[in-house]
């Protein structure tokens, strides 16, 4: 029978490459931690209707890359394409600006769309991403992107090129759209049938048009059709960028697939990733999106990155953690007789604080000793019938293949000592 592969535009993390996948995610809590951001968790399925309404109907993600699928009950859910629309509907579900404004989350896990899978395009991806919720400061929106971008520089990851821009409010951009309409109509048949879709049902994102890149170079600008409010408010942002020592370059065509977005956008973007996939991350204020939702007017502002374009490219950087052995020791019975009392010495070093695997199996002594290598165990203890008898245990180096013989009470002391005579020992970069 035929191997089942993984679905398409999936992966699997296997071990090797876990250290780095919670290295990343344990600077990014470390990096939102030391700014006050809290973790939430939110299911990885919402009602169909959160996400329609929330991302847009008329964006890609909704249009043509949701996974949804209905309950035993009938009811439409989708696995959720992005989490902004979940953390908001449990941050205010729950009333928690009622204590606190803004309330300020951190989050990570899976997120799905349905695209045409390419290099570092899933149809499964993680991200990890903040949301900062309740209050609308150009102050706070100044946060969140030096937050971010001081995780990237945790990450190690350089050559970062942040790109920001202001959507406006809600009038500003009823006026864009229509110059952006009247510009693009007598360009209709220029236009691919996406773009056609676009021009009828989200005009801003023709800007992203890929087919003819060219026309959107002479397209009218948002920054034209800013508010003096607006405006004053996106230069806020950027000056107090600016005093946090961080370049943005204004980038007066960043849309953003989504559609919650009014005044601030923004995207990390590096040249190691190619095309359409060169952020590594995003976000922008929402300050319509509450209300889309059903709860009453509520700000907010965020980001999210992508976890495996963050690994690839702080790869290329050279900062990411080493692959880890599996465990420091392996207590290993040499004869099944012993399995319990084996069993009782990992418990002990456990205790201790030391990586333990048991190996009780019935193999030869040479394979268990082979087996530890592999687990990259740099200690093994043995347990014999004689050993079993006299309540010692025998401490193997695994590298000076020294062996010595201990009393149980003080087994973990032993081993702590050969594990620290260790000149290397295995740590993620900090
Ligand atoms: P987004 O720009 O759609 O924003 O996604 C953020 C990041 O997720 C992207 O920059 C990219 O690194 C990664 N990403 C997106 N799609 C894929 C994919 N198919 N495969 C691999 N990585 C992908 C959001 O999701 C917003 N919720 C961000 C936000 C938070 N805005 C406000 N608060």
């Amino acid at each position: 029978m035929p191997a089942i592969p993984p679905p398409r535009g999936t992966r699997d993390l296997l071990p090797d490459a876990a250290p780095a996948w919670e290295w990343v995610h344990e600077v990014h809590a470390r990096v939102a931690g030391s700014f006050g951001y809290q973790l939430v968790d939110t299911p990885i399925f919402e009602h169909t209707e959160l996400i329609e309404r929330g991302v847009g109907v008329g964006t890609d993600v909704v249009d043509k890359e949701m996974f949804t699928f209905e309950d035993r009950g009938g009811r439409s859910l989708t696995l959720r394409p992005e989490g902004t629309a979940g953390v908001l509907r449990a941050v205010l579900g729950a009333s928690l600006t009622q204590e606190i404004r803004p309330v300020r989350v951190r989050y990570a896990g899976p997120m799905f769309r349905g695209e045409r899978p390419q290099a570092l395009r899933y149809r499964q991806f993680a991200q990890v991403g903040v949301e900062c919720i309740g209050e609308r400061s150009p102050h706070l929106d100044a946060e969140v992107i030096e937050m971010g971008w001081r995780f990237l520089h945790e990450l190690g990851i350089t050559g970062v090129s942040l790109q920001a821009n202001s959507l406006g409010d809600s009038e500003d951009r009823t006026r864009y759209r229509a110059a952006l309409i009247a510009y693009y109509e007598p360009l209709e048949a220029r236009l691919d049938d996406d773009c056609r879709r676009r021009l009828r049902v989200n005009p801003l994102r023709l800007l992203d048009c890929k087919r003819d890149a060219a026309l959107a170079v002479d397209a009218p600008r948002i920054t034209d059709f800013l508010s003096d409010e607006s405006r004053i408010y996106f230069e806020t942002v950027l000056d107090d960028l600016a005093a946090a020592g961080i370049p943005a370059e204004r980038n007066p065509r960043l849309v953003r697939g989504l559609d919650y977005y009014a005044q601030t956008a923004f995207e990390f973007w590096h040249s190691s990733l190619q095309g359409a996939q060169n952020a590594l991350g995003g976000g922008g204020r929402y300050d319509g999106l509450a209300e889309v939702l059903g709860f009453a007017p509520t700000p907010g502002i965020g980001y999210a990155f992508g976890v495996e374009r963050l690994l690839v490219t702080a790869a290329e950087g050279g900062r990411v953690a080493p692959p880890q052995a599996a465990c420091d020791a392996v207590a290993a019975s040499i004869e099944p007789a012993q399995a319990q009392v084996a069993a009782a010495a990992a418990r002990s070093l456990r205790t201790a604080g030391i990586r333990t695997v048991l190996d009780v199996s019935d193999r030869k002594l040479d394979r268990k000793l082979r087996a530890a290598d592999r687990l990259g165990a740099r200690v093994c203890v043995l347990i014999g019938s004689d050993e079993a008898a006299e309540g010692t245990a025998t401490v193997r180096d695994m590298r000076t293949r020294q062996q010595q013989r201990v009393a149980v009470a003080q087994l973990a002391a032993a081993v702590a000592d050969a594990l620290d005579a260790e000149p290397e020992r295995q740590e993620a970069p900090r």
